[in-house]
């Protein structure tokens, strides 16, 4: 063990990046303990990446695997490989991994077989949905993990379930909202509408980007038919993660995406552009994790295009709508979310903005 603890902080993939930002600020403070970040690579064009790092700043990564994209086995089995090198090379005293993305998993599964402690943040989550990736990834990094700092109490229950109990599970809360906080000022002064020459409240913004959703022809055409529910109400902002774009330039798609009236595609966007362009929207529709959580916070509701959730709270005290996938249950989504009441919706308690400090109270507490 070093005199000062040493921590790496793992990231890879976009969502890593928020998630990171503000417990890499609070440890930047620490006299107590030392960390180096490391980035896998797995993400690397400058809007999946290096925006995050300018916009949160974020410092430089101290070892960068880039990794790169291939299919899920060989890039998280390039990325073991990899990260045992590091750890070996330079053993730290734990691994902080967050969310549920391949390089999650890839350093949680390098460090454990070391006898590194991890600590998982955005434990116990689970979707119930095997199909996801990224819930196989949640389940086998919480096996493995030694400290679970969690976001709400369902994910608790979930632990506990899996027969993952003990007096290392913090409940410490969401930090997506440390993050938003932390940049509320770039948010605010966002000129994307303008950019975009669009109207608060006059537009819905969508993303796509799972790959039971956007891998294949029938999945396309499914989404171009809720593209279209969602466009009957309004312009509809799509900003497209590459994967998607990929896809449908595969499936030469494009243009019955582009016929679509009053739907504007767009590259994927800067977080505050991002976030101010959901805070001012009547609805977002998407099928990703975090935009719940975020929407939720911005009380602005938000279309889960899923059969489950992870995020429960968002659906029990938050503006998520669960819609599914099926042409009427979105279609009676959409009109709920149109009558939402902004004035009587109160933001749920777990979503206070405090959970990276209380993350680093607990390391802080567990190396003394
Ligand atoms: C990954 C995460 C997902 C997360 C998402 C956020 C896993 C299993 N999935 O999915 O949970 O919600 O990131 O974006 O880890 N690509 C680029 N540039 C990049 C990165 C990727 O063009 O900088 C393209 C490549 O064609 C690549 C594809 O996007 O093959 C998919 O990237 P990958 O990291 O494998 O998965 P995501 O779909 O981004």
């Amino acid at each position: 063990m070093h005199i000062k603890p040493l921590l790496y902080v793992v990231v890879g993939a976009r969502p890593n990046f928020v998630k990171a930002a503000p417990i890499l600020s609070l440890l930047e403070k620490e006299s107590d303990m030392q960390f180096k970040l490391i980035h896998s690579g797995q993400h690397y064009d400058y809007a999946m990446s290096k925006s995050f790092f300018d916009l949160f700043q974020i410092p430089e990564p101290d070892y960068n695997l880039g990794i790169g994209s291939s299919s899920h086995g060989e890039q998280t089995g390039r990325m073991i490989v990899e990260f045992e090198k590091l750890f070996i090379m330079n053993p730290p005293d734990m691994v902080i991994v967050l969310g549920d993305v391949n390089s999650t998993i890839a350093a949680a599964m390098a460090a454990v077989k070391m006898q590194i402690p991890v600590a998982h943040v955005e434990a116990g989550l689970r979707s119930f949905d095997k199909t996801m990736p990224e819930e196989i990834n949640r389940i086998l990094t919480d096996h493995i993990s030694l400290i679970h700092f969690v976001t709400e109490d369902s994910a608790v229950k979930n632990l506990k379930n899996e027969g993952i109990t003990g007096s290392n599970i913090y409940l410490t809360g969401n930090v997506m909202i440390d993050a938003l906080l932390s940049i509320a000022n770039d948010v605010k002064a966002s000129s994307i509408l303008e950019e975009l020459n669009t109207e608060a409240g006059t537009y819905s913004v969508v993303t796509l980007h799972r790959p039971s959703n956007v891998d294949s022809l029938e999945g396309l055409k499914t989404c171009i038919e809720f593209l279209r529910l969602a466009a009957a109400s309004g312009e509809v902002i799509f900003p497209m993660h590459p994967r998607t774009l990929n896809s449908i330039d595969q499936h030469k798609i494009l243009k019955s995406f582009r016929e679509i009236p009053g739907l504007r595609i767009i590259n994927p966007l800067g977080y505050a552009d991002f976030m101010h362009l959901v805070g001012e929207s009547m609805f977002i529709m998407t099928d990703s994790g975090g935009i719940q959580s975020e929407a939720s916070f911005l009380k602005v509701p938000c279309i889960t295009l899923r059969d489950s959730t992870e995020h429960l709270i968002t659906v029990e005290k938050g503006t998520n709508i669960l819609s599914g996938l099926t042409f009427d249950a979105v279609s009676k989504a959409v009109i709920k979310s149109l009558a939402f009441d902004k004035v009587a919706y109160s933001i749920p308690k777990q979503l206070d903005g405090r959970a990276s400090e209380r993350i680093v109270k607990v390391l802080k507490e567990f190396f003394k």
